[in-house]
Formats: structure tokens, C-alpha cells, sequence
């Protein structure tokens, strides 16, 4: 028996609708083909953007949306990317697959995409190979409300009123791809980036730093002691990869101990969130700076036969339970993590949907992220939890991943995966300070290594979940293996 309490009376951090955040970069057919067709096409598509994916993420609640890159920020050069698309220069996207990139998509097209989304726009600004004049014309180019050179550029290209841009990073991954600076170097050059990266008018920018490289402390530390009075942001990234980066493991096809590797490797983040957390309370114990995981999730070989400069995956329950578990850890640390941006949303790595010409499919992470939406804007409560244990040998962790939150009409979520490949979990909740008048649940199920396919594409899907007893304030009910369940409380 799993023994499990939510204290309804230890009310905790506002759990920001940014973690549930993703990323979109100019890799592979995330951008062409799976955001933006174009306005020719026949995919049937609003100003170039596709209706049915646009439709699926608005559904999610995508809160908030990354752009241009990754890797692609740093050599990105907005400028190629406005006015008359006839006119836009073309360039050789040099770190993924070396394929044309005629820039067809650019600033006005991403940040329809926003509005057409219902999200925030989150601009990554090129720091390795732009200059701090190309990065603060671009913040005046959307931002400025008045007479200026980029803010009538704007209006020639079509939009007169300026659009509201809140998040804004300076670089990405400068300690690699991003022009392989030292944190002492990157510090400074970050104190002096975001000088001219101005606000206009009634927009604040928030400024997000490059952060570290999965458990590079050092990194943290030297930004935070250096240039963390400048910054809103530091970014975290941290992949998981069940093999190592030359053999990273087959997307699906693959056995239990490789669904326990993954996962426990993806559960590596609790202590990157804890261990870069603390260092950031050592410099900002008053938590001003978020931690933004701008880039997390999956990393698996590329699908047999397709380039694999394009990252393209497939995605299964596995996927599913590394999602969930990731998102319950973010809950816990919301206190200090305020976005997260999973890579990236379509077609490439662990995406939430992937397309094949007309065709789309909702991946078994979709799902866990349609599953906790009742958790943006919510607020933690404190919880405790008596679990067993499950895998083998170095890659065994508890059996359950949980988070449970209030939202503002007193209603509880309460998300819970079993991370067993095979055996189910008698879990039996008490409720502290609550009693529940109703409840209702949604649960996604299926074996370990199941997914989606374009030729069966509802194979995981979630079900509603009946099979559990209330009464007043005691919650039973059984998980199956590989489960994941989101429960409504009403008050
Ligand atoms: O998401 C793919 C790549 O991973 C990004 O471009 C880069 O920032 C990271 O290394």
C-alpha cells in the first residue's frame, strides 16, 4: 500500500503557467512543415500556419513559446527574417542537417503564431555571433511604440501597433554552441547585451541569462555572482539520454531496463533543480531570479532513414512517464523554477505532435501535458508520500511521482504517475484540512514501451478513470502499471 497525504492547509508557491512552456527551433521539420506551411499550401492553414496544430497546442494551454533556437539563436540574424518574404535572404542551416533556410518564417510569423496560440512569445537573441546593436533594434523593432527607425520599418513590413514581448534571452548555450565562452566572459558580456536590450513604453522585458549545462555549478555560480542583479532568468538545460550521446537508445522497440535507465536518469533533475537552487538562495535568497529549464526533455537516435540533423523521434508511454515526472518536479520547485520549455513542440526530440504531410498525431506527451493544465496558475500544497521501490540495481527510484495544487476556486489537482513498467500501485491519499464533494479523473494507460503511430494514432489516449472510492476526506484507488492519472477534487 502507498500511503499518500495532501495537506489542502500548506498552501505553497503559485505554480507559474510557464513551466508548462515550449520550444520551437529552426531543426529539422519543427518550424517547416509542422508549425508553418505556408500560404500556398493545402494543408489547410491560417496565414501560413497550420489550423490543426494550432488548434491541438491552444487546446494543451501552451502558455508560452521558444524561439528561434537553441543552437539555430546564436547565428540567427533577425533582420534576414522581415519584410517582402520574395526579398529574404537564404542561408545554409549550418548546425542542423545543412538544409536551405529561406527565412519565410520570421518575427512577424512567430509572433502571429503567439497570438494565434494564445501564448507568450519567448525571443532568444543572438549573443555568439550577433552584436549588441542587431539584439537592441530587435527589441525596438517589436517593441517600440513611437518614431524610430526599426519601429516605421515595422509598419512598412505590415503591423503598425508594436506586440507585447515579456520573455527575452541574451544567448543561448553560450558555453557551447553559442560561441564557447568562459562564465567569466559570458557574465560580462551578458551585463552588457542586456544594457541596450531596452524597455519601451509600458513593456518590461524579461531578461533571461544563459545558464548552465546540466550540473555545471560553476556556471551558476560565477552568473549569479556576477551579473545576477541584471538578470530576471537563469536558463538550466538538461537532456535525458538513456545511452550515452554517440548511442543514445532507440526511440521505442527498446525493454524494461532501458525504460527504468531513462527514467531514472530523467529523475537527475530533482538534484539539479536542488543543487543549483541552493547556490542561486546563497546570491537571491529572496528567489527574484527564476531558474527557466528553457530546454529539457528526451534525447533518443533519430528515426531509422531520417536525417539525422533533424532530430526526429518517435515518442511512447516511456515519454509519457518522463514527462510527468519532470512536471511534478517542477511543481515542487516552483518556488524558484517559473518556466520550462520542453524540446521541442513538434517533430523534433520529445514532441508533443508530429506530422506527416497532412496528417498530425498527439503524442503520449501531449497528453500528460493536456492531463495537468489544472495545474498552470495554481498553487502547491504540501504533500507526503510512503512508496515502494521499483527497477533494478543503480536504476531503481520510488514507484510514484506526484504534485498536487489548488487552484483559486478551491479545487484540487492531483497528478500521479507510477513509474513500474509492470506492476500496479495501491495508493490510499488522505486529504488534510479538505473534504471533497466530488472528483473525477482522466488516466492515461498503456505498456511500457507503446505509442502512437500515423497508422494508429489513438493507440494511447486517455480514459476517463472511475475505479476509485471517496469518502470524505480518504481517496483509494489502484494505478495501474505505467499509469497516469489526474484527479479533480471539488470542494
Ligand atoms: O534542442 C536541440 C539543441 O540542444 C538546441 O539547439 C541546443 O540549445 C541544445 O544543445
Amino acid at each position: 500500500m502507498n500511503n499518500y497525504v495532501i495537506n489542502a492547509l500548506d498552501k505553497r508557491s503559485h505554480i507559474s503557467k510557464e513551466i508548462y512552456g515550449h520550444f520551437s527551433e529552426h531543426l529539422g521539420r519543427c518550424i517547416y512543415e509542422g508549425l508553418y506551411v505556408g500560404e500556398d499550401s493545402p494543408i489547410p492553414n491560417v496565414r501560413g500556419l497550420r489550423k490543426d496544430v494550432v488548434e491541438a497546442l491552444r487546446d494543451m494551454g501552451i502558455p508560452v513559446l521558444r524561439w528561434p533556437g537553441g543552437c539555430f539563436a546564436d547565428e540567427y540574424h533577425w533582420k534576414d527574417g522581415v519584410g517582402k518574404k520574395e526579398n529574404r535572404k537564404k542561408m545554409i542551416n549550418t548546425h542542423w542537417g545543412g538544409v536551405l533556410e529561406d527565412n519565410s518564417f520570421g518575427t512577424h510569423e512567430f509572433l502571429d503564431l503567439c497570438q494565434q496560440l494564445g501564448c507568450e512569445p519567448y525571443i532568444n537573441g543572438n549573443v555568439g555571433s550577433g552584436t549588441v546593436q542587431e539584439m537592441s533594434e530587435w527589441v525596438e523593432y517589436m517593441t517600440f511604440d513611437g518614431v524610430s527607425p526599426m519601429a516605421d520599418w515595422r509598419k512598412a513590413n505590415g503591423r503598425q501597433e508594436p506586440w507585447r514581448v515579456k520573455y527575452f534571452a541574451v544567448g543561448n548555450e553560450n558555453w557551447g554552441c553559442g560561441g564557447n565562452m568562459r562564465p567569466e566572459y559570458y557574465a560580462d558580456e551578458f551585463r552588457r547585451y542586456q544594457t541596450y536590450a531596452r524597455n519601451y513604453g509600458d513593456n518590461r522585458l524579461f531578461r533571461v541569462a544563459c545558464g548552465p549545462n546540466a550540473d555545471d555549478y560553476t556556471w551558476t555560480r560565477v552568473l549569479m555572482e556576477r551579473a545576477g542583479q541584471y538578470m530576471d532568468g537563469l536558463s538550466l538545460h538538461y537532456y535525458t539520454v538513456p545511452g550515452d550521446w554517440k548511442q543514445k537508445g532507440p526511440a521505442t522497440g527498446f525493454d524494461k531496463a532501458a525504460w527504468y535507465r531513462t527514467l531514472k536518469k530523467g529523475l537527475y533533475m530533482e538534484e539539479l533543480l536542488t543543487r543549483h537552487g541552493a547556490i542561486m538562495d546563497s546570491y537571491d535568497p529572496a528567489k527574484r531570479v527564476a531558474l527557466v529549464v528553457d530546454e529539457w526533455g528526451a534525447w533518443y537516435d533519430v528515426e531509422p532513414g531520417t536525417n539525422p540533423g533533424f532530430l526526429y523521434q518517435q515518442n511512447s508511454m516511456r515519454d509519457a512517464a518522463l514527462a510527468a515526472l519532470t512536471l511534478n518536479l517542477f511543481n515542487h520547485h516552483s518556488d524558484r523554477v517559473r518556466m520550462a520549455n520542453l524540446a521541442q513542440t513538434v517533430n523534433v526530440l520529445q514532441s508533443v505532435i508530429l506530422t506527416d504531410g497532412a496528417e498530425m498525431l498527439l503524442t503520449p506527451t501531449y497528453h500528460v501535458f493536456r492531463l495537468f493544465k489544472p495545474h498552470q496558475d495554481g498553487t502547491l500544497l504540501g504533500t507526503s508520500l510512503e512508496t515502494d521501490r521499483v527497477g533494478q540495481g543503480e536504476d531503481s527510484f520510488a514507484q510514484l511521482s506526484e504534485s498536487a495544487s489548488m487552484d483559486e476556486s478551491g479545487r484540487i489537482t492531483l497528478t500521479m504517475a507510477n513509474l513500474s513498467a509492470d506492476a500496479p500501485a495501491q495508493v490510499s491519499a488522505s486529504l488534510v484540512g479538505f473534504r471533497a464533494s466530488a472528483a473525477k479523473a482522466s488516466l492515461l494507460h498503456a505498456p511500457f514501451n507503446a505509442f502512437n503511430s500515423f497508422e494508429d494514432k489513438e493507440r494511447v489516449r486517455p480514459v476517463d478513470f472511475t475505479d476509485f472510492s471517496l469518502e470524505g476526506d480518504r481517496l483509494r484507488f489502484t494505478l495501474p502499471a505505467c499509469g497516469i492519472v489526474a484527479f479533480t477534487l471539488e470542494p
